[in-house]
């Protein structure tokens, strides 16, 4: 019966592969709904680390069905490596399913991502070109190929002929760039299609026949709230809904059935890409933090902005997500630091604001307001039970529940499934 959907709460990176591993013990179903493989997955577990773009982070435990659902984009090569190299470590695949009607990144897509950066210039989103915006694009465009077309070698030609030979004329006439070949393309996709076919399916019934079963259906959030195409900071966002309601349109469960919406947040902020981001620091509070939380993008290696948490950009997300609970990842990081600081509104033009405003612009000239708090000054991460953290965390811990008003149920303190306290049950 129940559905917990587990959100990136801040700017992605938060630690929900953790936070996925450990909850899918108990469940019948693992769902992504969102995003492709610009997203990066880490799971420590009995196999070994692994960082995961597509497949569920489920996949580790033989009850767990895990769907890709119909909100992600998938690049079929991404996906076959990631079952290969999982069946190659002794994780078994078979359980794996994809909707049939998500659909695929194609080469068009990445070369486009790539060649539209360049195009920007200066003004650059810092994509992970993985092809992510020109497949969103060409789905709202009603342009994509969907994988329930690998299905069907007629109709896949059928699209691939209406759609290359539109996408050649942008590569050679905009970008003076080389076509791509229609044989080539879609004898790739053709044996992709075989490979895959095993694992395609209609998959909103599993998800409701599950629930039906009493059994736990988890939404694997990706990205994380503030670069909703919507409501994060437009245009530096992705181009996917990583929202909870992301997680309805993305897997075709009804709003009605998710019971819990638990938000994962890093203990400070992180950021990978261009675009406003007001506590960053640029001193060496971050490079500490940096490398105490090898805080390097997990798709690019890129090294991600770290600053301050923010408590107004958190507010924010809890509200436009509905967060039932929250998990509160990476606290053992901030081990060391004599201060703390909590952004708890901004500066904009004189005035004071205690919301995120909408537009970039604006945020860009928001200057953070900080409170204080004195740091712990000791390890944490050998710790297990809530009470038995330093005061000082716990008071740290507390500010950022009241600041946010959403409840604490889990605290990461380190990547492996046992660094973590169960403060509060989540159902
Ligand atoms: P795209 O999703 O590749 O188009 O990238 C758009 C923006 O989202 C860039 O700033 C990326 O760095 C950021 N982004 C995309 N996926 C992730 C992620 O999984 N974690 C953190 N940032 C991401």
């Amino acid at each position: 019966m129940p559905a917990i959907a587990v959100i990136g709460a801040q700017w992605g990176d938060e630690g929900k592969g953790k936070v996925i591993d450990l909850l899918a013990e108990k469940a019948g179903v693992v769902v992504r709904f969102s995003g492709g493989d610009n997203a990066g997955h880490t799971v420590v577990n009995p196999y070994g680390e692994f960082r995961l773009h597509l497949v569920p982070c489920g996949i580790f435990y033989p009850q767990a069905v895990c769907i890709i659902g119909n909100g992600v984009v998938i690049n079929p090569a991404v996906l076959i490596d990631e079952i290969d190299q999982l069946n190659q470590r002794g994780v078994d695949t078979t359980r794996l399913f994809i909707s049939d009607r998500a659909n695929l990144i194609m080469p068009y897509h990445i070369l486009l991502d790539g060649l539209e950066e360049e195009s920007r210039a200066g003004k650059a989103l810092g994509t992970t070109r993985k092809g992510i915006g020109p497949a969103f694009a060409d789905k709202a465009a009603r342009l994509g190929i969907r994988t329930g077309d690998l299905l069907d070698k007629e109709r896949l030609l059928e699209r691939l002929r209406l759609t290359l030979d539109y996408k050649n004329i942008i590569l050679t006439k905009v970008y003076e760039v080389s076509p791509l070949s229609l044989d080539e393309v879609y004898n790739q996709y053709c044996q992709y299609g075989e490979r895959l076919a095993p694992h395609i399916r209609e998959t909103t019934i599993m998800l409701e026949e599950a629930l039906n079963r009493g059994e736990l259906v988890l939404l694997e959030g990706a990205q994380g709230a503030l670069l909703d195409p919507d409501f994060g900071t437009y245009p530096y966002t992705t181009s996917s809904s990583p929202l909870a309601g992301g997680g309805c349109l993305g897997t075709g469960l009804s709003p009605t059935r998710i019971n819990r919406i638990l938000g994962v947040f890093k203990a400070y902020c992180t950021r990978v890409g261009a675009g406003p981001m007001p506590t960053e620091l640029k001193d060496e509070t971050s490079d500490l933090i940096r490398e105490r939380g090898h805080e390097y993008g997990t798709t690019t290696g890129r090294p991600r902005r770290c600053g301050w948490f923010d408590a107004v950009a958190a507010r924010f997300s809890t509200r436009i997500n509905g967060f039932t609970g929250a998990a509160i990842t990476r606290i053992d990081v901030l081990d060391t630091l004599p201060r703390l600081k909590i952004c708890v509104g901004y500066k904009l033009d004189g005035h004071t604001i205690d919301y995120f405003p909408g537009n970039v612009a604006t945020l860009e000239r928001c200057q953070p307001i900080y409170e204080e708090l004195p740091g712990w000054q000791t390890p944490t991460s050998h710790i297990r039970q809530y009470e038995q953290l330093p005061p000082k965390a716990r008071q740290y811990i507390a500010r950022l529940e009241e600041l946010t008003s959403c409840p604490v149920n889990l605290i990461s303190i380190g990547k492996a499934r046992e660094q973590t306290i169960h403060k509060m049950p989540i159902l």
